[in-house]
């Protein structure tokens, strides 16, 4: 590692869509910090890569906790100075619940405790992270959505209602916008994009896309060039064979 070296954060990384993008940002030479709630799990998925040859550290990260990001942020702080791209992976999704088939039985702790690690969570790490970007103002903020979520197809019958978790991913929707429009002045590219529908313990078997093939669209906006996209909402590239931009 060197002082060019690009340092990324991933959050919920050990499993699914997070250890994808983790190992791709890796394989290109950026210097992942895999993060995850579980220590065992993380430090699982450290070894697995490390044994890959790809240069990559861990740290336990509770998305869902003020302490627990406090801790984090303090040690990256110490171990490296600065963070140059965070990817916000982390998300729990409570559909299968027979209570989130109509927004007349929806359970606000369900939707309190979706809308705590999907959407301020994403606030909660970006205020911590954003100061160690500023350091170089270089930044490049990656928040995992769904095409679920844009407003103009939210009423399509297409989708099953998922109240909590489509609504918590407008609300990622929405941090994007309104992050991206405070650091207009920065050098710190924030987008949100949408993986599709993929075969990890969220997406299940009968999903037609690898967690491999989602991770696409996240290194590209990682790996954005300075004055790239800023605010924007990516489909994922494998579909259309490029870079194309949502309707929120
Ligand atoms: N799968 C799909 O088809 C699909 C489609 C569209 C969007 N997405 C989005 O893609 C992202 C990744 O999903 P996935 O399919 O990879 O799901 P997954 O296999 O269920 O993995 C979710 C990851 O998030 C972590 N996580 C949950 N709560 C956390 C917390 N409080 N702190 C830290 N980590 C936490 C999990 O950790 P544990 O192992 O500890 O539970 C796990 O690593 C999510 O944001 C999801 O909404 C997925």
């Amino acid at each position: 590692m060197t002082n060019q070296t690009k340092i990324a954060v991933v959050t919920g990384s050990n499993r699914g869509l997070g250890y994808a993008i983790s190992r791709k940002l890796s394989q290109i030479g950026i210097h992942v910090v895999l993060t995850s709630r579980n220590e065992t799990d993380g430090l699982t998925a450290k070894q697995q890569l490390s044994g890959e040859g790809l240069d990559v550290n861990y740290h336990l990260l509770d998305v869902a906790s003020d302490t627990s990001v406090a801790d984090f942020t303090q040690w990256l702080q110490q171990t490296y100075g600065k963070v140059d791209i965070l990817v916000n992976n982390a998300g729990i999704n409570p559909t299968a619940k027979s209570e989130e088939a109509s927004l007349l039985t929806v359970q606000l702790e369900t939707m309190q405790a979706t809308f705590n690690t999907n959407v301020l969570a994403v606030l909660r790490i970006s205020q911590a992270l954003i100061p160690l970007m500023k350091v170089n103002n270089y930044g490049r903020i990656v928040n995992v959505s769904t095409e679920m979520a844009s407003l103009s197809t939210i009423t399509s019958d297409y989708y099953p209602l998922a109240p909590s978790y489509r609504l918590s991913k407008v609300g990622v929707n929405g941090l994007t916008v309104l992050i991206a429009k405070e650091l207009h002045d920065d050098n710190i590219l924030v987008n949100a994009y949408s993986p599709g529908w993929m075969k990890t313990d969220m997406g299940g078997e009968n999903a037609p896309f690898t967690a491999e093939e989602g991770a696409e669209t996240a290194v590209y906006l990682a790996t954005l060039p300075d004055g790239g996209a800023q605010g924007k909402f990516f489909a994922e590239i494998r579909k259309f064979g490029g870079p194309i931009q949502l309707q929120w």
